[in-house]
């Protein structure tokens, strides 16, 4: 290689970058509908459960297999074992290359909405599906939006990646705590609050488990490898533990808020809080288009979605432009360039099945479903299954010895985390995976 490998400068480097990674369409587009569905309080205590010991213990492989082989995820399996381990790389990287394109589409939406928010269109009866159906203009959108994710990438860890998430992270914050406290704020608020938050125990299923399982595995960005790469550039003096639980503690922390936000909205207008994807892009900008200074908050409001979900974009087409320069010595610039480039084509038809393109199906979904579906019900699991795996049998030992800073003895509660891996891990999420079918 031509050059060091970069590492995160700054102590809190990766924890900013990594909860810039989980915190996407999955916290704040799908959380609060998901728990509205599935028990409201009853399914956050179950999601906060699993998130915080299974969740966790993956997030914690992945990251320490990162860190040790200082590579990304199929020049990291090689590393570290070699033999059919690569393979899980191979994986993630087909994981980046199908989840980004669709992914980007939706990002795409939300610059789109910022644009008709400041229209005033936003609000028009059947004007997401309009737009959405439209053919070119929701593909420009998404161009755009892959463009400022390659426009970050490009600049590298540093200057790029870390840099924009210190700047993203905190204004996301802050665009979330103005739109709560207006949310909460609407008479009849209280309504949703208690919607979202009271457990109602009756409503828990095994189906509920499995949604529970699903959704913290995308919002922690755990199975691709994407905790594999970041870890890589994490300095060898650093202890992961500690990083470890301050992502997966903030990823929860924004799903809630971003329930506070939208379910106290929607039933202080008396709107249907189980409308499902629809609720971001539709009910929303209705509720927007009835409040004082709707425009504005409606502006914040997808100018969040938008941020949230480039931090979250920029970390899956790093999976791709790391994975290229350490196995091919492909550089950064080019890298970038051309993933970006054929991933938006990629994305193309996944746009089109919106409209145009919608009569096109296999085993009834849509191309974009199908991507959907093939990624995160399959890839993803499946790759965090392999990961967990090769941490508690093949990794195992020097996995405990690889947690603290260099030198120092592994943590007491290190079988714990060893077992999780080993076992409980993977089957349970084996377990999600056939429920799925
Ligand atoms: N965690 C992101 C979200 O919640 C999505 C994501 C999945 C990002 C997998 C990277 C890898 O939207």
């Amino acid at each position: 290689m031509a050059q060091a490998r970069e590492s995160w400068k700054s102590r809190g480097g990766f924890i900013i970058a990594a909860a810039g990674s989980a915190v996407g369409l999955g916290n704040i587009w799908r959380f609060p509908y998901v728990a509205g569905e599935n028990g409201g309080g009853a399914f956050i205590i179950l999601y906060l459960a699993i998130v915080f010991t299974v969740g966790f213990s993956i997030f914690l492989a992945e990251q320490t297999i990162g860190r040790a082989a200082q590579r990304s995820p199929a020049a990291a399996f090689r590393r570290l074992k070699g033999g059919v381990w690569p393979i899980l790389g191979y994986i993630g990287v087909l994981c980046a290359v199908v989840i980004l394109p669709f992914y980007s589409v939706i990002g795409g939406w939300t610059l789109g909405f910022i644009w008709k928010t400041v229209a005033g269109t936003a609000s028009d009866a059947g004007g997401f599906g309009a737009f959405i159906s439209h053919g070119w203009l929701p593909i420009l959108f998404h161009g755009l939006f892959m463009a400022a994710t390659a426009t970050v990438v490009i600049a590298g860890i540093n200057q790029g990646i870390e840099r924009w998430c210190r700047i993203l992270l905190p204004g996301l914050v802050i665009l979330m705590f103005v739109l709560i406290i207006r949310s909460v704020s609407l008479s009849g608020a209280e309504k949703g609050i208690a919607f979202f938050l009271s457990p109602d125990f009756s409503k828990v299923t095994m189906l509920t488990v499995q949604a529970a399982l699903s959704q913290a595995f995308f919002s922690i960005s755990v199975g691709m490898g994407v905790m594999i790469t970041y870890g890589s550039y994490i300095s060898r003096d650093r202890s992961l533990p500690g990083d470890a639980a301050w992502v997966v503690g903030l990823d929860s922390s924004f799903a809630i808020m971003a329930g506070l936000i939208i379910l106290p909205a929607v039933f202080a207008f008396g709107q249907n809080p189980s409308a499902g994807p629809a609720l971001t892009f539709v009910t929303l900008p209705q509720i927007f288009s009835q409040i004082p200074g709707g425009i504005f908050f409606g502006l914040l409001f997808f100018l969040m979605l938008s941020v949230a979900a480039l931090t979250s974009a920029i970390s899956i087409l790093e999976v791709a432009v790391a994975h290229l320069g350490d196995e091919h010595n492909v550089s950064r610039h080019k890298g970038t360039i051309w993933t970006g480039f054929v991933l938006f084509l990629v994305g193309i038809p996944a746009s089109l099945s919106f409209g145009p393109w919608a009569d096109i199906t296999l085993f009834g979904m849509t191309i974009f479903d199908l991507m959907d579906f093939f990624a995160t019900k399959l890839l993803l699991p499946g790759g965090a299954i392999g990961m967990a795996l090769f941490v508690g049998w093949v990794f195992w030992p020097d996995a405990a010895k690889s947690l603290y800073a260099e030198g120092e003895a592994p943590p007491r509660w290190a079988f714990v985390w060893r077992w999780m891996c080993a076992i409980i891990a993977p089957a349970l999420i084996l377990w999600v995976m056939i429920g799925g079918f």
